[in-house]
This record gives C-alpha cells, sequence and structure tokens, in this order.
C-alpha cells in the first residue's frame, strides 16, 4: 500500500500510510483504539475505497472496489466482529461465500473441496454443526477456512484473539505458523503486546492515523512498542487499596441453570459479593460464566436456586426489573447485546435508562438531557468518536467497548456484572477502565468481574471463584497461597 489516505467526514483516519509485506510474512498491526487499523485493513479489503494513495500486488497496480475483487486477488479478512449466519450450519456458510459454489447440490461440491483442503490444514470443527452452537475459538476458524478456501494468499486477521481462550490461542498460533511456512502472507491487529512479540516477525505501528514506526519483532520489545505506540512511556500504574468489604448485596444460593443445548451448565453454584468488593470468576471461556452472567442479570431462567440483591429475592424476575434493582451488566457479546448498532451514539447512550426520569418525561424523551449524557460520558470515558450523532457502528471497536463500559459504570450501580471489561482496549484504556472498575469498589458498589486474563483477575480482585464445567472449585482470597494452583484448578484436575 502506498501513500493511503482515508476521510470520513473531513476527518482524517488514515493519512499517507505506505507499507509492504512479503510471502512468508507475519506483520503486526498495532495502534490505540481508533487509530486507523481497521479502516486500513478494510481499504485492502475493497470494502472502502482511498481517497488518495494505491495498491500494489507483485509490483502491480490494482484497484480494489468491492471484497470479491480482493478475494479473486487472493486476499481475506477476518473481521473484529464475525459475520456468519448463526442458523446455518459450517458447511452451509462456507458454502455460501465460496467464489465458486455450484447452484445446485452447494454443499456436496463444497464438502468435497473441504475434505481435499483439511488433508492439508489441520481445522478439527464438525461441519455439520450450527453457528451458534460453536465458541468464539470454533467461529473463527471456520472464518479462516473461508478465507483460505478461497485461496488467500494473505489473510487479514483483525484482533483474532480478543474472543479465544488460551487454548484456542494457541490452536490459532499454530494455525498461522503453518500458513507461514506455505509462503502465505498474515497481517495481524491485536493490542496484546506478548502476542505481537510471539508471533510476528515485523511490526507496523499508527497513531492517529499515520505511521508511528516499524520494527522487526526480534530487534524490540515490549516497551518499545507501547512507547511508538502512545507516544510516551506507558507505566501500568493500578493500586488496589485495602477496604473492609460492607454489607451484601447479592447473593446466589444452590443456582442451576440450563444451557442453549438443554443440558445443565450451571450445577449448585453458591457465593456472595459485598459493598466494596470485586469478586472475580476466572476460568476458561465456555465452563459456564455466560450463563451466570445471564442468570444474574434475568437474561436466563435459573432453574432451581436462590438469587438475592439487597435481600430481595429476584430469581427469575426481568432484566428491566434487576436493572431497577441497581444492577449493571457489560455483556459478553457486547455488538449483539450491548449495543442498538444502527442507532446514534446519543442513543446508544442511555440504551436501558431511557425510562429513567432524568431522560424522559411521561412518554418522550429529553433529547437535551440525553445528548448532554452522552457527552459526558465521551469525555470522562475519553470516547473518540465523529459527534453524539454519529452511528455507533461507525465507532473503532475499542470506542464501542469504552462506551458501554461508560454507560454501565456511571450509573454507580449496586452491583455492575462485567464481562471481559477490558477486551478489544489498548494498553492505556485498559488502566483506565481497570482503575475505574477499582474506584467503583472504593465508592461503595460490588462488582461481578468475569475474566479469563489472571492478570487482570490478580490486578482488581478480592475474592476469585474459579468455575470448571458449570462448577466452582474454590473460592479463594487474593493473597490465598493456593492461588498459585489457579491453572491447575482452570483445567478441572483439582478441586480444593
Ligand atoms: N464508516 C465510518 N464512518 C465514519 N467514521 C468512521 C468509519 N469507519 C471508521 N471511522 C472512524 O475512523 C477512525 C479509525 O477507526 P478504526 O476502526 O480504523 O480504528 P482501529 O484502529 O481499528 O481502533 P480499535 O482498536 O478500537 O478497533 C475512528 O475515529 C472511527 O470513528
Ligand atoms: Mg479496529
Amino acid at each position: 500500500m502506498r501513500g493511503i489516505s482515508k476521510s470520513f467526514h473531513g476527518i482524517p483516519a488514515n493519512q499517507d500510510i505506505s507499507f509492504s509485506i512479503e510471502s512468508g510474512e507475519i506483520l503486526g498491526l498495532l495502534g490505540e483504539n481508533g487509530a486507523g487499523k481497521t479502516t486500513l485493513m478494510n481499504i485492502l479489503y475493497g470494502l472502502y475505497q482511498p481517497d488518495a494513495g494505491e495498491i500494489r500486488i507483485n509490483d502491480a497496480p490494482v484497484r480494489i472496489h468491492n471484497p470479491l475483487e480482493s478475494i479473486a486477488l487472493g486476499i481475506g479478512m477476518v473481521h473484529q466482529h464475525f459475520m456468519l449466519i448463526q442458523n446455518h450450519s459450517v458447511l452451509e456458510n462456507i458454502a455460501l461465500s465460496h467464489k465458486d459454489t455450484p447452484f445446485f447440490f452447494p454443499t456436496v461440491k463444497i464438502r468435497e473441496k473441504l475434505e481435499n483442503f483439511s488433508a492439508s490444514f489441520d481445522f478439527n470443527i464438525d461441519l455439520t454443526k450450527k453457528i451458534w452452537q460453536l465458541s468464539a475459538g470454533e467461529q473463527q476458524r471456520v472464518e479462516i477456512i473461508k478465507a483460505l478456501l478461497n485461496g488467500a494468499d494473505l489473510l487479514i486477521l483483525d484482533e483474532p484473539t480478543s474472543v479465544l481462550t488460551p487454548q484456542e490461542i494457541k490452536e490459532l498460533i499454530s494455525i498461522l505458523k503453518e500458513m507461514k511456512a506455505k509462503g502465505h502472507m498474515v497481517i495481524f491487529i491485536s493490542h496484546k503486546l506478548d502476542e505481537i512479540m510471539d508471533i510476528c516477525d515485523r511490526v507496523l505501528v499508527l497513531q492517529k492515523g499515520k505511521i508511528a514506526g516499524s520494527a522487526l519483532t526480534r530487534d524490540t520489545d515490549k516497551i518499545s512498542l507501547a512507547r511508538m505506540m502512545v507516544g510516551r512511556d506507558v507505566v501500568f500504574n493500578i493500586q488496589r487499596e485495602k477496604i473492609d468489604r460492607g454489607n451484601q448485596i447479592l447473593s446466589v444460593e444452590h443456582l442451576n441453570v440450563m444451557g442453549d443445548k438443554g443440558l445443565p451448565v450451571l450445577k449448585d453454584i453458591s457465593f456472595e459479593v459485598f459493598e466494596n468488593e470485586i469478586f472475580g470468576v476466572a476460568g476458561v471461556s465456555g465452563n459456564g460464566q455466560r450463563e451466570l452472567a445471564e442468570a444474574v442479570t434475568g437474561i436466563r431462567k435459573a432453574e432451581s436456586g436462590k438469587i438475592r440483591i439487597n435481600d430481595r429475592d429476584i430469581t427469575n424476575t426481568s432484566p428491566r426489573h434487576i436493572y431497577d434493582q441497581g444492577v449493571s451488566h457489560v455483556p459478553e457479546e457486547r455488538i449483539r447485546f450491548g449495543i442498538a448498532p444502527g442507532l446514534f451514539l446519543y442513543d446508544n447512550a442511555i440504551l436501558k435508562q431511557h425510562h429513567l426520569k432524568k431522560f424522559s418525561k411521561r412518554y418522550f424523551l429529553k433529547y437535551k438531557d440525553v445528548k448532554d449524557h452522552a457527552k459526558n460520558l465521551m469525555d470522562d470515558f475519553n470516547v473518540s468518536a465523529h459527534s453524539i450523532h454519529s452511528q455507533i457502528r461507525n465507532l473503532s471497536g475499542g470506542n464501542i467497548q469504552k462506551l458501554i463500559l461508560g454507560r454501565e459504570i456511571s450509573e454507580k450501580p449496586q452491583l455492575l456484572v462485567a464481562s471481559h471489561p477490558t477486551y478489544g482496549l489498548d494498553v492505556g484504556a485498559t488502566e483506565f477502565m481497570r482503575n475505574h472498575l477499582l474506584e467503583l469498589r472504593k465508592t461503595g458498589s460490588a462488582v461481578l468481574l468475569f475474566s479469563e486474563d489472571l492478570e487482570e483477575i490478580f490486578e482488581l480482585c478480592d475474592r476469585i471463584a474459579v468455575i470448571f464445567d458449570g462448577e466452582f472449585m474454590a473460592i479463594l482470597d487474593s493473597g490465598d497461597r493456593r492461588l498459585n494452583d489457579i491453572g491447575l484448578m482452570m483445567a478441572g484436575s483439582k478441586r480444593i
């Protein structure tokens, strides 16, 4: 790509960007939230047209008007938010996107192709399963298969690991290394510096739409990359003061919950969360975390057991009723449940809160108050967007996340249920949000935090439950020496 520039409504997202990638290379793309990474890759994939600059493949200039053309040129992309059809099977999804799927008996032909193909790459996936039955890692493998089967020489992965479990990340890395060995090229976007250092040959750093620098991973380190990205030294400064916990806010007793597949996913879970406490649930994703968050916030039915907020029974009452008891929720799948993508930023700033007195009078929204609130949220949580009138789907991934967190935190909830609050955030924003969670704790809220990131769990939590296969293996105080065994407990091989 040479001299690429792109503006939206007169505001530059990419400015004069030039870089190249060669066969067998894995290039990392790094930059703060809103730096222009996704935009640049969308241009390469033909989703956007650049205002200036050109793309060359094998030294010949090409114009890419849409993804069909980029696929024909051997470019594939796995988006930050997956684009699979949930009610179709893996095979049907692959057939739908394949460039020469026949009109008659489409899946028969594709199955043949896939069988030849899986002889050369090792994807371990059941083709007959429906997409909704797959874990995030499996869905991502489907996206990668789609791209490779279309003959991608260059694969673009936009934050591929933020939704994966550590095991799935390992599997992804081995697929990428296999691709590299076969001469494919990969562009890999991530906020996790360890991963970039581990996977990539070279890194390109964007800052506010421009190239801030590039380096071979063997000649650089995490600290220099972070400095290049932010333009200053990044020092993680998170301090959890000792605070005595207050009254009990949440109590869960003998909770049993069924999963989407009609099998029990939570088995006899009991715990409490108190004021001034962050209670962490550590575990490999898919062990019941999502169902627990959904049961507490009223999205999923409890088969048996009791859930109480401030001693009031809220078991199987409506999400709205539970919200009115002071329970906020940062959901795991934020594009599906956390926002209304087609609405404006200011509408999204009060989602679920539109019935509150401060925002509505009789049946009408008080638009001035709503908009003021949205502006304050943007300022307080560094949400970078064109204006409060932007459609939320045009915000960068990390900025959507900041808006959701800001909205839920700013309500000063009695209980915040937060699933992976720092997914997709850059290093600076991660530190900022973790400090906000500690501030909530200090001012008397209770926080139920789900995370796979052990560093995050250890940094923030007063007590930590380890979940495996729908059961708590143990509930430990921070500082408990048995925390050394947390990895074993997460794998289910130890109960204390
Ligand atoms: N379709 C669009 N319309 C208007 N503005 C857009 C559009 N797409 C991107 N932008 C703006 O361009 C800027 C760069 O966004 P981009 O999504 O490329 O960032 P990013 O580096 O991928 O960030 P993140 O790490 O948060 O995903 C942002 O300010 C965003 O709001
Ligand atoms: Mg992005």
